[in-house]
């Protein structure tokens, strides 16, 4: 098997390629990246000189690349994980969502479609999010046949690109799965996230911007569930057919920030409380999603996929990476970093927006 992995130097894509690589030595793996700010080789390093895996730099924005690339190596599947991520940055400037998120899907899916066409065996797996559903009220959860309603431009740039996705199925019969997934958290994520962001300003004692009033809940799943969801979907799912997947772990944001400082304490032998005492509310995002919570019945039932990593144990395994690994988080938040810091949330540990 020829499987083209895309983002795979990115948070999710990097577990996806390690566990593909590692767990199918028979494949070859071409994982296509163009380094963003959120692609990161050193993800990989572990794995860089396994004969199976094979590093592209490209943009999936660049048509004639992605066609040669299909015709190169004859793809079998293909997962579909490169994206711009962060709803902060498509509250900004939705330009680069509109074009990677979409246009950059539209490429691949004609490069694939030109080489597929409803040939069996073969397979588009979309990447998406739990964000194209919307927000939820304080009861319910979503299922497959939640109606796409996307509030911010990251999730309306996904469920563009989903739509596509199906209807690149039901006009050309390309074969497709498409995923939504809810929050993930674990190491390698970069830390314009809620979890590596407060990890890195508890490790330098910097204040933890909480929006709003902190009363917003997502669902988390530790990052190597999510790839081994994907590995089930890639293997066994059904063709034409869309899987929830999620941790049924429900945190609001103040639960979850209170729960790592403690653990910060601990792990960094500080006083305890001293890591709280750096939550700070500040403004809210704009058009923020209340609550997202996923039922992934379908997954389970259908494939038999479950959580192996509890919530705790999978917060501790991220903090430790962490606190392990400084010489990446200190690589990731240089150079450009301070300038999207700043344009956030105003002076390091002052926080412009601050409200309470
Ligand atoms: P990430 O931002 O960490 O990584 C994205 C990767 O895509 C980076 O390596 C980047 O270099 C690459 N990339 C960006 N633009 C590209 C382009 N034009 N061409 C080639 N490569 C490009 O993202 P992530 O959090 O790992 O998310 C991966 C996928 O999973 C995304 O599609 C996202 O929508 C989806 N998803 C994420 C979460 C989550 O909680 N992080 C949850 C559900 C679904
Ligand atoms: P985030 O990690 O950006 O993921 P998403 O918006 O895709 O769910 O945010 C998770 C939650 O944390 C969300 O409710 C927004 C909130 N949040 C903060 O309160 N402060 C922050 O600095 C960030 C980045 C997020």
């Amino acid at each position: 098997m020829k499987i083209l992995i895309t983002g795979g130097a990115g948070f999710i894509g990097s577990h996806v390629v390690r566990r593909f690589v590692n767990k199918y030595p028979g494949y070859q793996i071409v994982n296509l990246d163009a380094l963003t700010y959120a692609g990161n080789l050193q993800n990989l390093a572990d794995i860089a000189q396994k004969p199976s895996y094979t590093f592209v730099k490209g943009n999936i924005l660049d048509r004639a690349f992605i066609s040669d690339l299909f015709k190169t190596y004859q793809f079998d599947g293909l997962i579909h994980l490169a994206a711009e991520t962060h709803v902060d940055r498509s509250i900004k400037d939705s330009t680069a969502f509109l074009q990677t998120n979409v246009q950059g899907t539209i490429n691949l899916l004609d490069a694939a479609g030109n080489t597929w066409r409803k040939a069996k065996g073969k397979l588009f797996l979309q990447i998406s999010t739990d964000e194209v559903f919307g927000s939820l009220g304080e009861i319910g959860r979503f299922t497959e046949n939640s109606p796409y309603r996307p509030n911010s431009p990251y999730a309306a740039s996904k469920a563009a690109a989903d739509h596509f996705v199906r209807s690149y199925g039901a006009t050309y019969g390309l074969p497709y799965i498409i995923s939504n997934c809810s929050n993930n958290f674990g190491p390698n994520q970069f830390p314009e996230k809620l979890i590596p962001l407060f990890i890195n300003n508890i490790v330098n004692r910097e204040a933890l911007p909480l929006y709003g009033d902190g009363n917003f809940t997502r669902d988390w799943l530790y990052v190597e569930d999510h790839a081994a969801a994907i590995d089930l979907l890639f293997h066994k799912g059904s063709r034409g057919q869309t899987y929830c997947i999620g941790g049924e772990n429900e945190w609001k944001n103040l639960d979850l920030a209170r729960q790592l400082c403690h653990l910060s304490d601990r792990k960094l032998k500080r006083e305890p409380g001293s890591a709280e005492k750096l939550i700070t509310f500040v403004k809210d995002r704009p058009g923020h999603d209340k609550r997202y919570a996923i039922d992934p019945t379908k997954i389970k039932e259908e494939l038999g996929w479950k959580t192996e990593i509890g919530f705790e144990q999978g917060l501790e395994r991220t903090l430790d990476w962490y606190l392990e690994n400084r010489q990446w988080l200190e690589s990731v938040t240089s150079g450009d970093y301070q300038k999207y810091y700043l344009s956030m949330y105003g002076k390091k540990g002052t926080n412009q927006n601050q409200i309470g």
